[in-house]
């Protein structure tokens, strides 16, 4: 049931607002799929033979690999990992990176699952966003991905943004569920401390949007996504039923993954690790068979608050017998009492054997998680 994340550093041009690791995109990536694939025969053993039921081809910008690199990583993974053959195989794509050539050649290599970085249907949105597409590209990709028959298609969509009003993300949610995507992936916008709206903040040139219309943005996703038939499976997440998934959910039941490739982070339960967040460090790292990642051996607090953290943000909450069985008696008087007040003010529910967060909870979702997390020993 394990997971592998595979990180495609590059992209074409840099969005102001996002801080996940990625440079601008070189012409030859040669040294870094060796180094990848290298890492990838270096840590066959880190998911213990378990069967890998979810990969993911993430960034940075996957799409701006040929379908010959990407073939290239793909096949080396499925022959030295056991993987399913139905397989979840989701790759990013965006969108003014994408033709119906390039589109056939991912079915091909039996992608069946895309995620599409639409962001915003305005183009004064991408622009603001410095975007490479607008939203014509947009349009045309997300029909070309259908007509390449992908039917198990997602679209990335931020709301927050300065100068959008609420009947514009109204509109922009409107147009996204006029497609027949079967997943949305909805972030409100954070101006990330090093990126360039993190600067403009810093000097005054860019606020955050005030908390009563960041709710009032928040409660028109959940309405528009509920009447267009989709679950809110997490917080950013919607999927229609049976189209959640899995390799997010995975990472939010506490499934085990390897991440392959700069920035990467793995998880086997016990410890956490995360790869050098730079190209050229992690190639000469690998190469040199010297140690590229970082580690955290994680003792009962630390599982307990990764556990909280994430299962809090999902529509299965906490399990609470998972608690009593993995942090016995103590853990478990420890959330109940916890969640007490949450309860009272009707930000949290108890269903049977699990504790889930409202939608008025939703919105705090944040502050209820530091709430409940254990302080680690350092
Ligand atoms: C790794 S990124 C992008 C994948 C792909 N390169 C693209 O741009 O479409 C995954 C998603 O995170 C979201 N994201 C990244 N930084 C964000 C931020 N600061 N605030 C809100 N959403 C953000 C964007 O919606 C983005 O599509
Ligand atoms: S949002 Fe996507 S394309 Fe833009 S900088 Fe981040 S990873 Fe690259």
């Amino acid at each position: 049931m394990a997971g592998i994340y595979v990180h495609i550093p590059f992209c074409k041009k840099l969005c102001f607002y996002c801080d996940f690791y990625h440079l601008i995109s070189t012409e030859d990536n040669t040294a870094f799929i060796d180094a990848l694939l290298l890492e990838a025969s270096l840590r066959q053993d880190y998911l213990e033979n378990e069967t890998v039921s979810t990969i993911y081809f993430g960034g940075g910008t996957p799409s701006a690999f040929s379908i010959k690199e990407l073939g290239t990583i793909l096949n080396e993974i499925k022959k030295l990992f056991r993987v399913e053959e139905n397989c979840e195989i989701t790759i990013e794509l965006n969108p003014d990176d994408i033709n119906s050539v390039y589109l056939e050649g991912l079915r091909e290599l039996n992608f069946n699952r895309v995620s599409l970085g639409i962001q915003s249907w305005r183009d004064s949105d991408l622009k603001m966003l410095n975007r490479r597409h607008d939203s014509a590209h947009a349009a045309q990709a997300l029909k070309e991905t259908f007509d390449a028959g992908f039917e198990n298609v997602s679209i990335d969509l931020i709301y927050g943004i300065p100068g959008m009003s609420a009947e514009e993300w109204a509109l922009n949610l409107d147009q996204a569920f006029s497609y027949d995507i079967k997943h949305l992936s909805a972030y409100h916008l954070t101006l990330e401390p090093g990126t360039v709206f993190g600067k403009m903040l810093e000097k005054g040139l860019i606020a955050e949007i005030d908390e009563d219309e960041s709710n009032m943005l928040f409660n028109i996703l959940i309405e528009k996504a509920e009447s267009a038939g989709f679950i809110q499976y997490e917080i950013s997440n919607f999927g229609k039923p049976g189209y959640f998934s899995i390799h997010n959910s995975n990472y939010w039941k506490q499934v085990n993954y390897l991440g392959l490739g700069p920035s990467a982070h793995s998880f086997n339960g016990y410890s956490r690790q995360w790869n050098v967040r730079d190209v050229k460090g992690y190639i000469k790292l690998i190469n040199t068979g010297k140690s590229f990642f970082e580690k955290e051996e994680l003792d009962t607090k630390a599982r307990f608050n990764e556990y909280i953290m994430t299962s809090l943000r999902t529509m299965w909450g906490i399990d609470l017998e998972y608690i009593e069985e993995t942090f016995e008696k103590e853990g478990y008087d420890y959330v109940v009492n916890t969640a007490g007040k949450f309860k009272d003010y009707g930000m949290m529910i108890q269903n049977k054997n699990s504790l889930v967060l409202t939608n008025q909870g939703k919105m705090i979702s944040d502050n209820i998680i530091s709430e409940f997390m254990m302080v680690v020993n350092s």
